[in-house]
């Protein structure tokens, strides 16, 4: 038996695929959110590049990735698909567990297979600089990362508390040549006005949108990139899913459970994309997203249009939120502190082609410990639940006494999350308390 399934380099995939072009339903449009009308491209086109709108509203199935992207990607795709034999054996259970390792690329997350393609599209159309938001730095660093491959500034807002809990990745960040500020900041009227009414806010992926989108919209040849819930990121993390599935093929397997840790959707929707198109072709197949008890957005949110910033600025988007003014607790799954969710993902979600899974910061750890002392790899806190998930659903099967084959995404390594790891070892942390939404 073969432990690691591994693709060469001509096997990267040549095309995304669309979930778009096969969903048994219609979805419901972003509102601009002046006018609460369905939004144009001409609408977008201030913060993103034309041929990343248009990839935003395609209704086509397949997509090319470009020569270059490939390229760039060819430096850690594919990525392997590995068969935890080791935890399986430690939790004496008859399901295969298997799991997809994106922590191999440059800045050890799924991250770059978005940021390279989005940096490569915007220098395409004259973009000189790219701004975002970052949570726990791992979208940052990898558009930090993007930006030097194509030759474009990057300036990164990071949220406070990340800032400060994570500090080398800022130092990875400005090791790539971008700008790192903690947000709320005071470079910006959305920072500013966050601080005047609680100066100590931790931050939030939403307050950090908010600055990220006004110096964009502010600074010339500038535009915005978003490393997680929209559209085009989807589509561009789907060549997880389609790598996956030529892995299981090569390995004369198939998942009945698929798996993924959920922030705002990305390393989620990109896992389970092709096997959702299979699913709605009739596999009967088990697609869970693992959040965190703490942010439950899609397990507590309410489906309704709501800003994907906290202030106010983007399109108003139908999916599950917690509310945009919600400030999620202070976890170590930095990535995961969002209060949305993909409208993609929050419609499977409302059409039962998916569910969703809530789980506390003590038991993710729990679960990545064992991992880790198994399978000899650190999960980032956000993989975690992701790890977490499929420990408990290879628990349920030795219950069952089913031998079922389960596949996860480990989106990224944990190694600058150590002193998390650290704090958990010592019993300093906490289990947050439960959060619903803001009302
Ligand atoms: C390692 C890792 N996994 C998952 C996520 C969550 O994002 P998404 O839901 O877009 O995959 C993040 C976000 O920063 C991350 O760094």
């Amino acid at each position: 038996m073969k432990n690691r399934i591994n693709l060469n380099e001509d096997q990267i995939p040549t095309h995304y695929y669309n979930i778009l072009a096969d969903l048994p339903f219609q979805m419901d449009p972003p509102l601009h959110p002046g006018t609460k009308q369905p939004i144009s491209p001409d609408d977008m086109a201030p913060i993103f590049p034309m041929s990343l709108i248009e990839q935003e509203m395609s209704p086509q199935r397949e997509i090319k990735i470009p020569d270059p992207v490939r390229e760039a990607y060819q430096i850690y795709r594919p990525t392997p698909l590995i068969r935890a034999s080791r935890l399986e054996r430690a939790l004496n259970t008859p399901a295969k567990i298997y799991y997809k390792y994106e922590g191999v690329s440059p800045t050890g997350s799924h991250k770059p297979n978005t940021a390279i393609a989005q940096a490569y599209f915007n220098k395409l159309e004259g973009t000189k600089k790219l701004v975002t938001e970052t949570g726990a730095g791992q979208w940052g660093s990898s558009l930090a990362y993007a930006c030097h491959l194509f030759g474009m500034e990057c300036t990164v807002y990071m949220v406070k508390v990340s800032y400060h809990q994570k500090p080398y990745r800022k130092t990875m960040m400005n090791l790539f040549g971008a700008e790192i500020y903690p947000s709320p900041s005071n470079r910006t009227d959305a920072g500013r006005k966050i601080l005047e009414q609680d100066p100590d806010c931790p931050g939030s992926l939403g307050i950090a949108i908010s600055e990220a989108i006004e110096e964009a919209v502010k600074t010339p040849h500038a535009k915005y990139s978003l490393g997680s819930v929209l559209n085009h990121v989807i589509l561009h993390q789907t060549i997880i899913g389609l790598e996956t599935q030529k892995q299981f093929e090569l390995a004369g397997d198939y998942p009945d459970v698929v798996i993924g840790c959920h922030g705002g959707g990305s390393n989620f929707a990109g896992l389970a994309m092709p096997f959702v198109r299979d699913k709605i072709h009739g596999k009967n197949i088990d697609i869970i997203a693992a959040e965190p008890s703490s942010c439950p957005t899609l397990t507590q949110g309410k489906v309704e249009y709501d800003f994907g910033d906290s202030v106010g600025m983007t399109p108003l988007m139908k999916m599950h939120t917690l509310g945009h003014e919600f400030i999620p607790p202070s976890i170590h799954a930095g990535g995961l502190r969002y209060h949305g969710a993909s409208p993609i993902v929050s419609a499977l979600l409302t059409h039962n082609l998916i569910r969703a899974e809530a789980l506390g910061q003590l038991e993710i750890f729990k679960g990545a410990m064992l991992f880790a002392k198994t399978e000899g790899l650190i999960p980032a806190p956000e993989s975690s639940h992701a790890v977490q998930a499929a420990i408990l659903e290879a628990e349920n099967a030795r219950e069952e006494g089913k031998e079922k084959t389960i596949v996860f995404n480990l989106s990224g390594h944990g190694l600058l999350d150590l002193s998390a790891y650290e704090a958990y070892l010592n019993g300093e942390l906490q289990e947050e308390e439960k959060q619903t939404a803001v009302a």
